[in-house]
């Protein structure tokens, strides 16, 4: 499932995330940090993770993704990788097609996280760049996000996806991946489908005892499938 989700920075943290990604912000080369495979295909920048820069923007992140629905009727968080942030532009410009590995170390707090969901959160205007489109490969065919500053896509971990490169101006992202408390992407779908249409009927006013009933068992859907 791939899933845009609008607007989950407000304007004023968007300005917020830019400032803190300006001038002073210490840039390191992303494939310190890239595996095997995508050394070779990673040419970005990525954010020093241990600069008061980056510590501030993953409390941004973090604190955005808590209070939005949405995000988690989609995904679901076991947990989340520490949010990342990276620049592509000038000769640092594209990552080549990859797929990102299956269990990742996250710093803060240390933990291993199984990537079942990654985000991409963008943080520049399309019109601020060229190019540096995030193409993800599914077998139903190749879609293209190049979002608003503040939106975000959710797509699964198990896809081959590139961004392509940046020929005029700067791409600013975060990215980070979740690992969901139900593991299977099929199910999650039915969850998140089920929990949407419970939403709707919710926001009818209906109060019938099937809507009781539905509700009570989307949870025990639920019950059968996370882990904690
Ligand atoms: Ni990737």
């Amino acid at each position: 499932m791939l899933l845009h989700l609008k607007k989950i920075l407000t304007p004023d943290e968007v300005a917020t995330a830019r400032s803190l990604l300006g001038a002073d912000a210490p840039w390191v080369d992303g494939r310190s940090s890239a595996g095997a495979q995508a050394v070779g295909r990673k040419n970005n920048e990525q954010l020093a993770q241990d600069s008061p820069q980056a510590a501030q923007l993953r409390e941004l992140v973090l604190s955005a993704l808590q209070r939005d629905p949405l995000f988690f009727s989609a995904a679901l968080p076991r947990k989340i990788f520490n949010p990342l942030f990276n620049r592509y532009g000038g000769e640092s410009n594209r990552y080549g097609a990859h797929i990102d590995g299956a269990v990742l170390h996250s710093r803060h707090p240390a933990q291993w996280v199984r990537t079942d969901l990654s985000c991409t959160l963008f943080l520049a205007e399309p019109d601020e760049y060229e190019g540096g489109e995030l193409v993800v490969r599914e077998p139903q065919g190749e879609r293209r996000f190049k979002l608003p500053a503040g939106d975000l896509v959710l797509y699964p971990g198990t896809t081959l996806h590139e961004v392509t490169p940046v020929t005029r101006g700067a791409r600013l992202a975060s990215f980070f991946w979740v690992e969901s408390m139900v593991r299977g992407g099929e199910q999650r779908r039915l969850l998140f489908e089920m929990d949407m249409a419970l939403l709707q009927l919710r926001g009818r006013g209906e109060d019938d005892p099937a809507l009781v009933q539905l509700t009570g068992t989307y949870h025990n859907l639920l019950r059968m499938w996370a882990d904690t």
